[in-house]
């Protein structure tokens, strides 16, 4: 299991230290981006991810919720994103930007929200470097988890086997200790969590306790 927690739930006023708590704990920073347009809430954007940038090594998992991505994944490859996220279902041609966050030097990946079928993204299987399935409707992070989003994973992995790919599959939205058991038996490969960790008194204990449910797992 790899783990990226997400920064929305940290304290926008000292970002660079919410980082340093986890840095050497975790394996990427997942980094949401809304544009009050695809969803209804406004984050952060590239000048964010820019003055973050020199304060970690992480590999900066930068997932897009805005309409039309490519006006900005330029700027968001420039701002020090590693990892390009963006959703299906905000763009007219989302193999085009695939293929163009891939240009830029990125690992692109697709992204589908809870009312999204898994099959808008086979097509586009063999552009990506992650998908990231939603576990909660995008938008506002410390939401409870839809499981039944969960059963897209196994579908996806299926379909992967199937093109002959293995291409790790990321979920997002209200996982924690509580349900990480579930959330790894559907075969999840990449797990963000938000509230999870930063809204924790101790991040560096929250990921601690998911890893120790993992090894429990033997997984
Ligand atoms: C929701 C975001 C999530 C969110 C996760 O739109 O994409 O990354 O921050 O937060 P929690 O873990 O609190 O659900
Ligand atoms: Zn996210």
């Amino acid at each position: 299991m790899k783990i990226s927690p997400s920064l929305l739930a940290a304290d926008f006023a000292n970002l660079q230290s919410s980082v340093a708590k986890v840095e050497h704990a975790v394996d990427m920073l997942h980094l949401d981006v809304m544009d009050g347009c695809f969803v209804p809430n406004i984050s952060f954007g590239p000048a964010v991810i820019k003055a973050l940038r020199p304060h970690s090594k992480l590999f900066f998992d930068v997932h897009l919720m805005i309409e039309r991505p490519e006006r900005y994944i330029e700027e968001f490859r420039k701002a020090g994103a590693n990892g390009i996220t963006i959703h299906v279902e905000s763009t007219e041609n989302p193999a085009e930007v695939l293929k163009a966050i891939r240009a830029l030097g990125a690992k692109p990946a697709i992204s589908i929200s809870p009312d999204t079928k898994a099959e808008v993204i086979f097509p586009l299987l063999p552009l990506c470097d992650m998908v990231l399935v939603m576990t909660v409707y995008p938008g506002f992070g410390g939401q409870k988890l839809i499981p039944a989003c969960l059963d897209k994973v196994k579908e996806l992995k299926a379909e992967m086997a199937r093109q002959g790919l293995n291409i790790p599959v990321e979920a997002d939205g209200g996982i924690g200790a509580a349900n990480l058991e579930s959330v790894l038996a559907s075969g999840v490969d990449v797990v963000v969590a938000g509230s999870a960790v930063f809204g924790a008194t101790d991040p560096m204990a929250a990921v601690d306790a998911m890893r120790e449910i993992e090894s429990s797992l033997g997984t």
